[in-house]
């Protein structure tokens, strides 16, 4: 793994969140705040992400500034995107503002876009940076898991269970319209795990003739109702496109429901907070025995430290045997 050599004496650590919020970044911004505290190290809460780090919105945190947080949604630092951040001269004024503040190093939470951010930091300006996976997509490389995932599939097969109940007891189709713009992560585990009898993953062809071909073939052995999971499309709008043309092509009516941003909150699930504790944890211990760039990873039910560069990537691709489980299952 590339990481620096060179001893830096670390003191002053900065967190930040940047992205999507997922539930779960409190509990991983509070095993850092405690961790670092217990080993003597001064905290700074940066808020509102990179926009914040622009605008100097440093706070000194301790232990008591992280009390009651690890079972609640959202992430009390805030987030934001900032496109700003994308251009050189932005992150040459944000090193600066970290080196005024006398900054040793900073943590981000966040996406795999965030994290493109935070190496450009290290690479241009030396800035040690350590990558802690949070985002509710599941879709950042070489990390096989990110905070939030878990809660976020939760809160989605919760909600199609109950559209399961209505849909049955009326004998109708839904199409339920879950999150992950560009990952088939949240679509296919939800598909899976409330038994849709069709998913429609992002950058994927869309087969009407299959999904219709699907719904007839259960309403044929007797089923009483048919789910369609369909993620998020580019722009809004595509699960009524679907519903449109379901319905002139094919003559099968259907309902549509659209999740949206309630399966971006709630309080995170057991899973969530203690693979956020174990990774706000890491963090600073790599921190403290000088390994960084890093990204605190999850690989193989193993919370651990892995190169920058594997973890900038977004993960678009879907798993073929998730898909055959799928429609083995849904018949
Ligand atoms: P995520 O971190 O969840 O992938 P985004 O892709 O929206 O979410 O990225 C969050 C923020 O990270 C952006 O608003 C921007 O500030 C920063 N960022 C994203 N991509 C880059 C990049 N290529 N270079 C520098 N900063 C980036
Ligand atoms: O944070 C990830 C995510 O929720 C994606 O699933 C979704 O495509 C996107 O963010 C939505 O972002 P925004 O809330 O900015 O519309």
């Amino acid at each position: 793994m590339s990481t620096t050599t060179k001893k830096t004496k670390i003191k002053n650590i900065a967190i930040l969140c940047s992205g999507g919020d997922s539930p779960g970044m409190n509990c991983a911004i509070r095993a850092v705040v405690r961790t670092a505290i217990g080993h003597g190290l001064n905290v700074y809460g940066i808020t509102k992400g990179y926009s914040g780090l622009l605008e100097g919105n440093f706070k000194k945190m301790d232990a008591s500034s992280v009390g009651n947080i690890l079972q609640h949604g959202g992430t009390i630092l805030q987030t934001s995107r900032c496109p700003d951040f994308e251009k050189s001269e932005i992150r040459t004024e944000a090193a600066h503002i970290l080196k005024r503040k006398n900054i040793d190093a900073l943590i981000v939470i966040g996406g795999n876009g965030s994290f493109n951010g935070a190496y450009k930091l290290h690479r241009e300006h030396q800035i040690p940076v350590i990558g802690i996976p949070g985002t509710i997509d599941n879709d950042i490389s070489g990390t096989d898991y990110t905070i939030g995932f878990d809660t976020a599939v939760q809160t989605a097969v919760d909600a199609v269970d109950k559209i399961r109940d209505t849909a049955h007891s009326h004998a109708r189709t839904f199409i339920v319209e879950v999150m992950g713009r560009k990952s088939p992560a949240i679509a296919m585990h939800v598909g899976i795990c409330t038994g849709a009898e069709n998913v429609v993953l992002p950058n994927q062809e869309i087969d009407l003739k299959n999904i219709v071909d699907d719904v007839k073939r259960g309403i044929d052995r007797g089923k009483h109702s048919s789910i369609i999971i369909v993620a998020e499309g580019e722009k809004p709008g595509l699960c009524h496109e679907i519903q449109k043309k379901l319905d002139s092509k094919h003559g099968l009516l259907a309902h549509v429901c659209i999740l949206g941003h309630i399966q971006r909150g709630g309080n995170p699930s057991a899973i969530d907070r203690f693979i956020a504790s174990r990774m706000g944890f890491e963090a600073v211990k790599c921190l403290l025995s000088n390994q960084f760039p890093v990204v605190i990873g999850y690989v193989e039910g193993q919370v651990k430290p892995l190169p920058f560069e594997n973890c900038l990537k977004k993960k678009t691709e879907y798993l073929p045997h998730n898909l055959e489980l799928l429609k083995a299952l849904s018949i």
